[in-house]
């Protein structure tokens, strides 16, 4: 089924009158298509839903190499990132070529879905500059922490879901709940298997999101939890390259107070609220596919 979404994906790009670029995009490392398996589960496999699907996976792909960029992640997908090859100026313009392609082709799927997809991706723009700013000084505000991950990663998902009910005439409200709420539950498990897991199991940096100061919802709760001069000791690491010792000492708390089982639960909350959304719909694949995402470990 993705095989059609790898083929249409190909097809867009071998319209650019580029060579080199067209090569390099078309060899760009595949990732999990969560968010074309999304679109493909709601409506159906067709011509349609194939074409929205690639467009999707492209926008997403663009996201990432500016991400990259802007985290100063040398790996990516199991490789090394197109920044750490080629510098961030070919991977800004890379990304820019691969999202101007998808709007590109999105005109062509009716105003609805051009709006819903082309919005959600200047709310992902926001949340990436405020994932940024927030990580000037350490965040202890979860609530926060949830917008700026709703915008980043959550409103594509929301934007998939709406597009892929309306292409298929089912609801489109109740279907964009079940992707924000997903969306959101994706990025808190994101954030946690940075500190669980490890680099080469991620195919990304892991133990990296501190690092660059994200203070992410495990952090948040570690903070909560730590007596004074803990927390100052957590704050004192915060944004700057940790030694051993250092990294021991963030993932012994973790442990010790139980943070990541918070933070899984949490997310679990949100699924639910995502499967009851679409529970009249009794989709068996969509109900799995919240549940991989949730148990998943990269
Ligand atoms: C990575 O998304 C960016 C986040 C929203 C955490 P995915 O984990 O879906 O990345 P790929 O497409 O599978 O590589
Ligand atoms: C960014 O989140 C998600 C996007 C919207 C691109 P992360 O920065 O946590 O994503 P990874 O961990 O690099 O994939
Ligand atoms: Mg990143
Ligand atoms: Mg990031
Ligand atoms: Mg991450």
């Amino acid at each position: 089924m993705l095989n059609k979404v790898e083929q249409k994906i190909d097809e867009i790009v071998t319209n650019l009158h580029h060579k080199e670029i067209k090569e390099l995009l078309t060899k760009l490392p595949k990732g999990k298509r969560l968010r074309a398996k999304l679109i493909l589960y709601i409506a159906g496999e067709n011509e349609e839903s194939i074409k929205l699907a690639s467009i999707v996976e492209m926008i997403h792909a663009a996201s990432l190499l500016h991400d990259d960029v802007i985290d100063d992640a040398m790996q990516r997908r199991g490789v090394d990132s197109i920044n750490a090859i080629y510098g961030n100026k070919n991977a800004i313009m890379l990304g820019d070529i691969l999202y101007s392609i998808g709007f590109f082709e999105l005109v062509a799927m009716g105003p609805d879905i051009a709006k819903s997809v082309s919005n959600a991706v200047v709310q992902l723009s926001i949340g990436e500059l405020d994932d940024v700013y927030l990580s000037k000084k350490f965040n202890t505000d979860a609530l926060i922490y949830r917008d700026m991950i709703y915008k980043k990663t959550a409103s594509l998902m929301e934007a998939s879901a709406y597009s892929a009910a309306t292409l298929a005439g089912k609801n489109p409200n109740a279907y964009a709940r079940y992707g924000k709420n997903l969306g959101i539950a994706f990025q808190m498990i994101d954030d946690m298997l940075d500190i669980t897991s490890d680099t080469q199991t991620l195919g990304k940096p892991a133990l990296h999101d501190f690092v660059e100061g994200k203070t992410t919802l495990p952090y948040i709760y570690l903070y909560e939890k730590l007596d004074t001069s803990e927390k100052q000791k957590l704050a004192s690491m915060h944004c700057r390259a940790l030694d051993k010792a250092e990294q021991e000492w963030i993932v012994s708390n973790i442990k010790k107070y139980d943070i990541i089982e918070k933070c899984y639960l949490e997310a679990k909350e949100l699924v639910l609220e995502a499967l009851a959304a679409i529970k009249s719909e009794k989709n068996q694949k969509l109900d799995s596919i919240a549940k991989e995402m949730i148990d998943r470990s990269f």
